[in-house]
């Protein structure tokens, strides 16, 4: 038995001597149904008070105590939350305006009716294995629904919008119409985008088709506001020929769900699916009908602005938004390379221009063009997988720096930047260091004789 099996154990048994009962609650319950192993546990006991409780977690470990006011502790070193059963009251808008009302009496029915959907409900009694089972959380599983517990308790936490569609991508699971309905009224804008990505993040990380999160949000009407530039997306029409599944809405959800299948093989799984979902948000303002086609020219750079606005209220990390936003640009080039075997130099310099090479090659993957009509090019990984070893073999060459042009009498002036950019070309070209010396220097006279 492990130290948090015991802990678990010895919490029921000491519980049930002071006259209550100790149960597993929420996601656990849910994961050891599902077949699945929980990633942590949480227990909530009842029919004690919370000294008592507090007394029989000081005999097993040590408390820590930072919801102490709630009625919740954890056991240092154990992943484990123990809590008194409570009803909860919304009295802001945000996350985290509640009022809590911890009673210890008030029996499992009701205090499994602040929870939020009948799967996350279940309780498993610690010492019978016993489900408790009041709002039909079991056959939920078994049907692969997600269904609100409570009209009224539901309504009073908006991050369970998010939550709903969030298991509904990762267990691939249907969210029950009333449930639906219920979602489309509450209002998701008090909420912090710290909680609103972390249920995006366990999408996209945590589902092998993240577009149903999408998917389930649309069906609620609550794309809006964060996902806004998304719901933009629906209606922008694209060539048949290139697109025949049709609009730009549904072709980034196939690239998320082709990106999904490829995210563990990425450098950064959550960054590449951001990608897959951004790509094409230049589409919005660049589609235009032209001679009976539909074109989106520019939309790889037209749509960075878009694609930072709406970073910029969602993802908290700055590296995550860098690396989408140096990609989107290059989104469209492995295809085109690959499709006309461009030169060496070329693959070069468009690895070269992003911080991932490897995941800009696993996205043309994701986004290679489906094809129609005569046209049969489908995309061409081994190519540019060949041209990543060519570009990474170049860097990996001695090659010109600012320090060998000193050294060889250059002055470096205001100009050395241009010179040091005119040096890093040939290197991407693969001239040998020596020879690519040479010409950089008389480019550099060149350059210093013409502006005198
Ligand atoms: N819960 C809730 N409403 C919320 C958040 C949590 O009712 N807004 C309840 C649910 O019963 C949930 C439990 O608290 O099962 C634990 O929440 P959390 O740890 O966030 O999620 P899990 O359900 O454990 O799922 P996972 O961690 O796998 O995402």
């Amino acid at each position: 038995m492990t130290d948090k099996e015991t802990a678990i154990l010895t919490i029921a048994k000491q519980a049930e001597a002071a006259g209550g009962r100790a149960y597993l609650v929420g996601g656990c319950v849910r994961d050891k149904l599902m077949g699945k192993l929980p990633k942590d546990h949480d227990i909530e006991v009842h029919g004690i008070a919370p000294d008592a409780l507090l007394e029989i977690l000081k005999g097993i470990g040590e408390p820590l105590s930072f919801g102490e006011s709630f009625g919740i502790y954890s056991l240092k070193g154990l992943d484990l939350d123990i809590a008194m059963p409570r009803r909860e009251h919304a009295i802001g808008r945000g996350h985290r305006d509640f009022e809590v009302e911890v009673d210890p009496f008030i029996g499992t029915e009701k205090a499994a009716m602040r929870r939020d959907f009948t799967i996350n409900a279940l309780m498993e009694d610690i010492l019978t294995g016993e489900i408790i089972d009041h709002f039909g959380g079991r056959q939920d599983l078994q049907e692969g629904i997600i269904r609100h517990v409570n009209d009224v308790s539901f309504k009073e936490d908006p991050l369970r919008v998010f939550r709903g569609a969030q298991f509904a991508a990762r267990f691939g699971f249907k969210v029950s119409p009333d449930t639906v309905e219920i979602c489309k009224g509450m209002a998701t804008s008090e909420l912090s985008s710290e909680r609103v990505e972390g249920e995006l993040q366990k999408a996209m990380l945590g589902s092998d088709t993240p577009s149903v999160f999408f998917e389930v949000l649309r069906e609620m009407d609550q794309l809006e506001p964060w996902f806004r530039e998304m719901k933009a997306l629906i209606g922008i029409e694209q060539d048949p020929v290139f697109h025949p599944e049709g609009d730009v809405w549904n072709h980034t959800m196939e690239v998320l769900d082709r990106g999904a299948k490829l995210r563990d093989e990425a450098d950064e799984p959550y960054a590449f699916l951001l990608l897959c979902l951004t790509h094409d948000l230049g589409k919005i303002t660049t589609t235009t009908f032209e001679k009976g086609r539909i074109h989106a020219y520019g939309h790889e750079s037209e749509g960075l602005p878009i694609a930072e606005t709406f970073m910029n209220r969602l993802v908290g990390s700055k590296a995550v938004k860098e690396y989408v936003l140096g990609m989107i640009p290059s989104h469209m080039k492995p295809n085109m390379v690959a499709y006309s075997h461009s030169k060496v130099k070329n693959t070069n310099k468009m690895f070269d221009e992003v911080s991932s090479p490897k995941d800009l090659i696993l996205f043309s993957v994701a986004d290679r063009p489906v094809m129609a009509g005569d046209f049969k090019f489908q995309g061409d990984r081994d190519f540019l997988e060949g041209r990543l070893k060519i570009y990474q073999n170049t860097m990996s060459e001695p090659y010109v720096m600012g320090r060998d042009l000193i050294e060889s009498g250059l002055d470096p002036g205001e100009d050395f930047k241009e010179i040091l950019d005119y040096a890093h070309k040939l290197r991407l070209a693969g001239i040998p260091k020596a020879e690519a010396l040479k010409q950089v220097l008389s480019y550099a006279k060149k350059l210093r004789t013409n502006k005198r």
